[in-house]
């Protein structure tokens, strides 16, 4: 029988990948969409279809994890399978600026999900989307037993999810688990973090459209992998028999340095000729290092990474380059379909 997927955060990067992985699996996809002035649906446009289509598998709903009721009608009505919580404000530097709000959706946002659940009184396994940055100031390699030591409002409020997601699975006996995932990049990464603007903006050095690139701390070191294998190991996390907490990475730590030098050195040029520091964009308390053990990963759900950040840098910067020449997304080979939203 068809399996049913609700997923929180479906127009952000992760959330369209998982959306094309479930779809490709059969599966009828319920995404959670935010009410917006200007549309925010670009990363999934290319796999929407218009609702009255008898083939349809794919279905938008307008939510946010702030308004609990909303989300207890939508859970029993769509009686999901699966619930994939992606759904967060999820950029580290503006948790500084909006810790309250962080708090509210990346934090408490869970818990009104889980509640939700509970109270629709559906029985589904759900994933919640958790965070190396949970680790924060705890020295690499880390895995599945580091202590956590946040560093951001961000990693603060993950923290909280992490362990209500645990507290549902062990108070009721719900099949919940937290997928602790390392950064993990791709052309659809929002622009503000730091690959896809080192990438967006090598390709327009490349394009002659600008010739400075302004980072903050160049020594972060992060283990990146690629989002499209990372949704792979979220849907695996749910479809082994006993719920458990996983973590996601390449094994593989680089610097901002290393990622500029291999992003622009794909485009035959030398970052150091193009990058300036900017104190604007150092964080009030930085996570110097995080390099994740995906041991248990491989080993339970035979999950590994193949991407490394050399090869995920040089993809990313092919795709600008490509949305570049072709003024738009790299992504997108449809036409909008926005019926939905009428
Ligand atoms: P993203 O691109 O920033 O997407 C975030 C999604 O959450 C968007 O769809 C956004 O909707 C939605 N959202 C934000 N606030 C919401 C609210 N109050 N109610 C409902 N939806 C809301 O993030 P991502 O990179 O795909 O990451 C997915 C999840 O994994 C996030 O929870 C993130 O914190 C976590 N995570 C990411 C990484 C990584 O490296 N990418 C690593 C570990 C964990 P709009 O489009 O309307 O803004
Ligand atoms: N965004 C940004 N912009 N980061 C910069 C810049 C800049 O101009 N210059 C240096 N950095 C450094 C940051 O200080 C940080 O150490 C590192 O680059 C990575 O920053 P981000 O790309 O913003 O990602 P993040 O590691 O803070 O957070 C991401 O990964 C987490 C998992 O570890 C986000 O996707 C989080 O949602 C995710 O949980």
């Amino acid at each position: 029988m068809k399996k049913v997927a609700l997923v929180t955060g479906i127009t952000g990067q992760d959330g369209s990948y998982l959306a094309e992985l479930l779809l490709a699996k059969g599966y009828e996809v319920h995404g959670l969409i935010r009410r917006a002035s200007t549309f925010n649906t670009t990363r999934i446009e290319h796999i929407y279809q218009d609702p009255h289509c008898p083939d349809t598998r794919l279905f938008l709903h307008y939510g946010d994890l702030c308004d609990g009721g909303r989300l207890a009608m939508l859970l029993s009505k769509i009686n999901p399978d699966e619930v994939y919580n992606l759904a967060a404000q999820s950029h580290v530097r503006v948790s500084f600026e909006e810790p309250e709000y962080t708090g509210t959706t990346t934090g408490v946002g869970s818990v009104r999900l889980l509640e939700a659940v509970r109270l629709a009184g559906v029985s589904c396994r759900y994933y919640q989307a958790s965070s190396s940055e949970m680790f924060g100031a705890s020295p690499p390699p880390q895995n599945e037993l580091t202590p956590f030591y946040p560093r951001s409002p961000y990693g603060v409020a993950k923290v909280y999810s992490y362990w209500i997601t645990r507290n549902y699975r062990e108070a009721y006996g719900m099949f919940a688990v937290n997928g602790i995932l390392f950064n993990h990049e791709s052309p659809r990464r929002g622009e503000t973090f730091v690959t896809r603007k080192i990438a967006r903006s090598v390709a327009r050095i490349k394009a002659g459209l600008e010739s400075e690139l302004f980072l903050g701390n160049l020594d972060a070191v992060r283990d990146w992998g690629y989002a499209p294998e990372y949704v792979e190991g979220m849907w695996r996390m749910l479809q082994v028999d006993e719920p458990d907490d996983y973590v996601l990475a390449t094994g593989q730590g680089y610097s901002v340095a290393d990622f500029a030098g291999f992003a622009f050195e794909h485009a035959g040029l030398n970052w150091q000729d193009y990058v300036r520091f900017d104190e604007g964009y150092v964080r009030p308390t930085e996570v110097d290092s995080l390099i994740g053990d995906p041991t248990k990963a491989h080993q339970l759900l035979d999950w590994k990474a193949d991407v490394r950040a050399p090869e995920l840098a040089a993809i990313m910067v092919d795709a600008d380059i490509e949305a570049l020449g072709c003024s738009g997304t790299p992504w997108i080979d449809k036409p909008a379909l926005m019926s939905w939203a009428s």
